[in-house]
């Protein structure tokens, strides 16, 4: 489907030059767009940027991480705003620090995005220099040009480049930050997961070695897997979820390893427990297939006698879409708004 807001943006996109970058994220997957050789694509979403790479974009995979342009070095960003807004915070305050006096910054949304509060706190940062346009009464683009230094103070990002701890239980504090999936609390579907492992566990005929954590996050569930003494291969598409992982591990010594993929694509070899709490939003939208996507990858990375443990909404009709991948698929839990579904024997 079009995305209006992004279309808004397109002949900002076109006609960027000199040094130019487009902050794409989740909303823009599957959204086309003419080649510019002038802009590099930074996304935080793997997928996204071998989407574009493969269409002939340049690419970088980053938790938005503009460390490597100088202050006053850009001549123009474009950007179709994030679902989060300490994600739309960070972009428009490093904005400032990298444009060149008289650079632009091209932002879009939706209203129910919040785009026009991201207008007005632009304007004031950016010293009132705003173009506004809109496609119709809720597509909104604004067009800012940089004063050279932010004339009011930097808007509200939640120190969005910072690892902190976000959450503690009675085995462990969590390390994460803004950017990443449900990044200050602890997901409830993955706690009832986790409180419920020994039931999975007891049905397999013998203690894993290796276990796979698929859209790890910041790594809540292999952290509370680790007990069980295998080894353990944590993956996700999204960079911020990956590099607060990393950071899990590091502090509590766990010895694991932490891989960017897409659905675990390219993630050789097979496991005898796979982990997972699927994702089932994309961006603003609701992407359907996101289930059918990691039933998928986890029919092609489960040992012919291993299991694999998800956890759902109860409204998610997994069994169902488990069916035509899976012999066996049980429903061994529900709390009233969860569901946890055991697969096994791989089809
Ligand atoms: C519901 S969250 C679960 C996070 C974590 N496992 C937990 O329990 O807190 C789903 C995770 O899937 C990741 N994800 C979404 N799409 C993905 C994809 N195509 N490939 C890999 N991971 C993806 C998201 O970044 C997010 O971290």
């Amino acid at each position: 489907m079009t995305d209006t807001a992004f279309s808004l943006l397109k002949p900002e996109l076109d006609s960027a030059s000199g040094i130019a970058l487009w902050i794409a994220d989740e909303n823009l997957l599957n959204q086309t767009s003419r080649v510019n050789p002038d802009v590099t694509v930074i996304s935080n979403r793997l997928d996204l940027c071998q989407q574009l790479e493969s269409a002939g974009w340049h690419s970088l995979f980053s938790d938005f991480d503009f460390t490597a342009y100088a202050d006053h070095s850009v001549d123009k960003i474009l950007y179709r705003v994030s679902k989060e807004k300490p994600v739309v915070h960070h972009v428009i305050n490093q904005a400032i620090r990298i444009l060149k006096p008289g650079g632009k910054l091209c932002i879009s949304g939706l209203k129910n995005e919040g785009i026009k509060t991201y207008l007005d706190k632009a304007k004031k940062l950016f010293a009132g220099q705003i173009e506004q346009s809109k496609s119709d009464k809720n597509t909104w683009m604004g067009i800012l040009q940089s004063p050279g230094a932010p004339d009011t103070e930097l808007l509200e990002d939640h120190d969005y480049t910072t690892l902190r701890e976000v959450a503690t239980d009675e085995n462990f504090s969590y390390i994460s930050k803004p950017g990443v999936y449900g990044w200050n609390k602890i997901d409830k579907g993955s706690a009832f997961l986790i409180a419920e492992l020994p039931r999975f566990i007891e049905r397999l005929p013998q203690k894993p070695e290796t276990a796979l954590d698929l859209g790890c996050g910041y790594g809540y569930l292999s952290l509370n897997c680790a007990p069980l003494g295998c080894r353990i291969t944590a993956t996700d598409n999204n960079a911020g979820a990956l590099k607060a992982c990393q950071e899990n591990f590091r502090l509590r010594g766990i010895d694991a390893e932490v891989i960017a993929a897409d659905c675990a694509d390219g993630i050789a070899g097979r496991f005898p427990l796979i982990l997972c709490n699927p994702p089932f939003h994309q961006g603003f939208g609701i992407e359907g297939d996101m289930t059918d996507r990691f039933l998928d990858a986890t029919r092609n990375h489960l040992q012919a006698d291993g299991i694999a443990c998800f956890v759902v909404n109860l409204h998610i009709p997994l069994e169902r879409k488990a069916r035509k991948r899976f012999s066996t698929i049980e429903t061994i839990a529900d709390n009233g708004s969860f569901k946890l579904v055991l697969l096994a024997q791989p089809k």
